[in-house]
C-alpha cells in the first residue's frame, strides 16, 4: 500500500495561532481538562514559546503541542502537553512529529527531562517510559501508570524525582485557577 504524501508541515506556534490552538484543545478535551492535575501546574504559567509547534496544512491548524515549566524536586523541567490533533486528521503522524520537534527544540536547553501524563503504548513511539511508581509526586490525583518520562541529556531522568510544582508564576490566578483582570 502506498502512503499517501505528505501535505502537512510542522513549524513553530506563532502569536496569531493561539486563538486556533485553544479551540483545537477545547475540542480534544472538552472542559473537564481544566480539572486535571497537569493543569494546576499550568495556571497562569506560559508554555515555552521555542517549544510550541503547530502542524498546518494549506493555513488551516492540524494539530499542536506545548510544553510546559514545571518544578520537579526544586529544579525546572518540562511538561510536554496538550498535545491535540484534529479530528479526522489523526493517525497520519502529526502528533509523533509534533512531539519530536519538541523533544529536538528541548535537548537544546537545560532541562534534564521531560514529564507527561498519558498512555505509555503511544509515547514509547518518541522514546518515553513510565517512572518508578512514587518518585514524582504531581499536586493531585494522578494514575501513577501514566507518569511518563523521558531523558533529554544521558540517564538524567533517573535523576529526576520529589515533588512537582508549578514554575513561577507569569500572571496572578484567583483560588479557582481563573485569571485576574
Ligand atoms: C493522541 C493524538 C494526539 C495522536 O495524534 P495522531 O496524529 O493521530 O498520532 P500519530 O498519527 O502521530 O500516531 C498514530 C499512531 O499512534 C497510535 N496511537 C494513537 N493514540 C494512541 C493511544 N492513546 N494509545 C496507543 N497508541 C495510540 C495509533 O494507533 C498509531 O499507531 P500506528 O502508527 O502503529 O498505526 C490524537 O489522537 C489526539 O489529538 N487525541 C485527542 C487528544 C489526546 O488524547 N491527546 C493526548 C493526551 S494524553
Amino acid at each position: 500500500m502506498n502512503a499517501s504524501p505528505i501535505s502537512w508541515q510542522v513549524r513553530l506556534e506563532a502569536s496569531a495561532d493561539a486563538q486556533a490552538v485553544e479551540a483545537l484543545n477545547a475540542d480534544s478535551f472538552g472542559p473537564g481538562r481544566f480539572a486535571k492535575s497537569a493543569y494546576r501546574l499550568r495556571e497562569g504559567v506560559d508554555p515555552i514559546a521555542a517549544l510550541s509547534f503547530v502542524a498546518v496544512e494549506d493555513g488551516i491548524l492540524r494539530g499542536s503541542v506545548r510544553f510546559w515549566p514545571i518544578s520537579v524536586g526544586g529544579h525546572e523541567e518540562l511538561l510536554l502537553g496538550p498535545l491535540a490533533v484534529q479530528t479526522g486528521q489523526r493517525g497520519k503522524g502529526i502528533g509523533i512529529a509534533l512531539m519530536q520537534a519538541g523533544i529536538d527544540a528541548a535537548r537544546q536547553g537545560p532541562w534534564r527531562g521531560i514529564l507527561l501524563v498519558g498512555d505509555e503504548p503511544y509515547y514509547t513511539k518518541v522514546g518515553f517510559s513510565r517512572l518508578p511508581p512514587g518518585r514524582v509526586k504531581f499536586p493531585g490525583p494522578v494514575d501513577q501508570n501514566r507518569i511518563l518520562g523521558l531523558s533529554l541529556k544521558a540517564g538524567e531522568l533517573l535523576t529526576l524525582s520529589g515533588q512537582i510544582r508549578r514554575a513561577a508564576i507569569d500572571h496572578p490566578v484567583t483560588a479557582d485557577g481563573a485569571a485576574v483582570g
